[in-house]
């Protein structure tokens, strides 16, 4: 199947390491939602859900960053995940992997590509 693009939101609703946005991805089942944070000026997109169980991460809609704004956190039991490569660095599941999402930026919008 060929790959196409959604748009999820306009670049400046995701703030360098803070506001980020929350998307419904129905291709990976219902009620899956992913979101996009900005981080030394680059997008990355991942999968809501912990790498531990199968929660979202946010502890408010959209808020992913800890409080020193270095690491994305699980709002349940705390794992935090290096927010360039998604990999957690401390928690319950270190070395497990939030799932990436291809994303894209370009003429002041991001875009979600799925196959
Ligand atoms: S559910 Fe996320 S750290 Fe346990």
């Amino acid at each position: 199947m060929a790959e196409f693009e959604r748009v999820v939101c306009a670049s400046e609703e995701v703030q360098e390491r803070g506001k980020s946005v929350k998307f419904p991805i129905p291709e990976f089942g219902e009620r899956k939602n992913g979101f996009v944070v900005r981080y030394n000026g680059r997008i990355y997109g991942y999968v809501n859900q912990c790498a531990h169980v199968p929660v979202e991460l946010d502890w408010n809609e959209g808020d992913f960053f800890d409080i020193t704004n270095q690491f994305l956190i699980c709002a349940t039991h705390g794992a935090q995940y290096n927010p360039e490569t998604g990999y957690c660095v401390l928690g319950p599941c270190k070395g497990k992997r939030l799932m990436p999402l291809k994303m894209k930026e370009h003429d002041g919008k991001i875009y979600l590509y799925l196959n």
